[in-house]
């Protein structure tokens, strides 16, 4: 996600707000800028790539004089990454200045109301839009104002705005996405995270969500949405930098996994409207959908354990025959794809090689291609005739979780969109659906509240010598995920098995202690993987169920229990894969293992 800071004292502001954007690097971006208070008004210096260009362009900060400021580092949602599209974004007169990290979920009818109203758009950003409404309401009064630009704006938010006519200090406002208040001695911060701010100060406030700042160099004052002053208790940090990055958490990765409720809702939200799937950015037509005879859904590792989810969700709802294949083997398999056929290239980087050359192939062939990713104006994204981004936020560590996560949710937007398209839904199972979705962020932090439960069995199995992940249908596929996720970072052998074909041949492998993870929320196949548990457990295995809460007779036969919360089997892999991740998680931590940079991987696979 993107990266914000601001500064206020006695030293001039660009190099500090370079400094403490160099800090919040590891977060991923793709451009940066920096808005100053000069004497001749705000200075604004941008630019797409490193932040060693933008720091070049401006001599190290030298280069703009001023004692106030506001930087950010971009990553992009909404418009590629360019100049123009970089923060901090303008007013049309230059008296306001934005930067912002999330998402603005009304933006399109934002824009088009300002542009009736003659505003001037120069960039493809949500956030530009803020930086028009300032303007828009702007009276005098800078609080006043941005209570007014808060109650049209729809989605998450950290903002940090400049006025030209307050010259000694800045405004800013925290919406879901964190926020902090640097305390410093005659200066003042604020920071997306407190890396950014660690060099100059240890204490902090921690804004809570519809919390305005007003910040100038000796004083920090907080309002509510009513205008009421609210006092807070400063935190002392005392982590060090390396804790800091990974928002006190040990790992990235873990960081990641409890990211996950706040991706998903940052990836759905936007894309329901008045009880419809909405996918403003898709320009696939109804009658195309019509003409699909087949779908293709292709990608790699992770994001093909997606597509097999996929497969069973796009089929019950669209009922369009569906094929997953890893893209390493459909580049090369003469596929059958021709106008008629969709191909769904799923990838968080959007730059793996298999997945590209496997986008290229099917358009080759005439297929229309339809790309879900993570990274916006990567290679598959740029290419694809279709994209629907992820809003996971970049993914630092190798393993994916958030991005997977993510990209299941997209699975499902797509489906119900094409159900609603072709008329395959009736609007009872429409409104049924995105309940379901739009309410998996909280079954998902109901889920990580039991992690303890998660590391106390990884800390009985830690040493296993192989582990079997067993399912059917939906929780097979994403056996494979808990599968590969286990094998990727503890570094211990693991297949997923389809439970029902263990009996031709697999279960020779069963002996004493060896251990089987089996996920059996499919309620209709419930009593069928109680009889393979039954299986697996009289030639000695050791089992660990996933089960959907209620269903406590399994506790019968299983010797570990993980509950999931009950929900729509649309969503259950959503669910299911959260201990699967927490499992792998905890094994390799208890190894010692670098979890976030696992042995001979790489974050994209870039080559083929
Ligand atoms: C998943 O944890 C792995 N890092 C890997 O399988 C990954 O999913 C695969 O390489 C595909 O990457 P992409 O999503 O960037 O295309």
């Amino acid at each position: 996600m993107c990266g914000i800071v601001g500064y206020v004292g006695p030293k001039q502001a660009a190099p500090v707000l370079l400094e403490g954007l160099s800090k919040l690097e590891y977060r991923g971006y793709d451009s940066a800028g920096v808005a100053v208070m000069t004497d001749e008004g705000i200075v604004v210096k941008k630019k797409k790539g490193r932040l060693s260009c933008l720091s070049e362009m401006i001599d190290g900060g030298a280069a703009i004089h001023g004692t106030m400021g506001i930087g950010h580092t971009r990553w992009a949602t909404h418009g590629e990454p360019s100049d123009t599209n970089s923060h901090p974004h303008l007013s049309n007169s230059g008296r306001f200045a934005v930067v912002h990290n999330g998402i603005i979920e009304n933006y399109l009818k934002l824009r088009e109301y300002l542009t009736k109203k003659g505003f001037e758009f120069i960039s493809e950003t949500d956030t530009e839009v803020i930086a028009h409404l300032f303007e828009y309401y702007y009276k005098g009064d800078i609080i006043e104002t941005m209570i007014k630009v808060l109650s049209k704006v729809d989605g998450s938010y950290a903002l940090g705005v400049l006025c030209a006519d307050n010259p000694d200090s800045f405004i800013a406002v925290r919406k879901e996405s964190p926020l902090i208040v640097g305390l410093g001695e005659g200066e003042n911060f604020i920071a997306s995270d407190i890396p950014a701010i660690l060099s100059h100060t240890r204490d902090v406030y921690f804004l809570d969500n519809n919390e305005i700042v007003v910040i100038n160099k000796d004083e920090v004052k907080i309002y509510n949405t009513d205008r009421e002053e609210i006092t807070k208790e400063a935190y002392k940090v005392d982590w060090d930098i390396s804790a800091a990055e990974k928002g006190g958490y040990e790992h990235f990765m873990f960081k990641e996994i409890m990211e996950q409720p706040r991706a998903i809702a940052d990836t759905v939200s936007p894309r329901i409207k008045d009880g419809k799937v909405v996918l403003d950015d898709i320009s696939l037509t109804a009658d195309y959908i019509r003409n699909i005879n087949k779908i293709y859904v292709v990608a790699c590792g992770s994001a093909y354990h997606v597509g097999v989810v996929g497969k069973y969700v796009i089929e019950d709802m669209v009922r369009i025959p569906v094929e997953v294949m890893v893209a390493s083997e459909f580049r090369y398999c003469n596929p059958i794809a021709d106008e008629k056929t969709l191909v769904v290239l799923i990838s968080q980087s959007g730059e793996t090689a298999d997945t590209i050359a496997a986008m290229r192939e099917a358009k080759r062939r005439g297929a229309r291609t339809f790309a879900i990713v993570n990274a916006v104006g990567s290679c598959i994204a740029r290419e694809a005739d279709d994209v629907l981004y992820t809003w996971a936020g970049p993914e630092i560590a190798v393993a994916t979780t958030k991005a997977y996560s993510t990209q299941l949710t997209a699975i499902y937007l797509m489906s119900i969109y094409f159900g609603q398209e072709l008329g395959t839904l009736p609007k009872e199972k429409i409104a049924k659906y995105i309940k379901a979705i739009e309410t998996l962020p909280q079954r998902i932090e109901k889920l990580l509240e039991n992690k303890g439960d998660i590391q106390y069995i990884a800390s009985k199995y830690f040493s296993a010598k192989s582990v079997f992940f067993i399912g059917r249908t939906l929780d097979y596929a994403v056996a494979l995920e808990g599968s590969l996720k286990l094998k990727e970072i503890s570094y211990i052998h693991s297949e997923a098995y389809a439970a029902g074909e263990l009996k031709h041949g697999t279960i020779a492998l069963m002996e004493e202690g060896t251990v089987v993870v089996a996920l059996c929320t499919v309620k209709e196949l419930f009593d069928k993987m109680l009889s393979n548990i039954k299986e697996v457990k009289a030639r000695g295995a050791v089992v660990i169920a996933i089960a959907e809460e209620g269903h406590k007779e399994i506790e019968e036969e299983a010797d570990h229990v993980i509950y999931v919360p009950k929900c729509d089997a649309l969503t259950m892999p959503s669910e299911v894969v959260v201990p699967l991740q927490l499992f792998s998680y905890y094994v390799s931590s208890l190894k010692g293992l670098d979890i976030d940079k696992p042995r001979n991987l790489a974050k994209s696979v870039t080559v083929e």
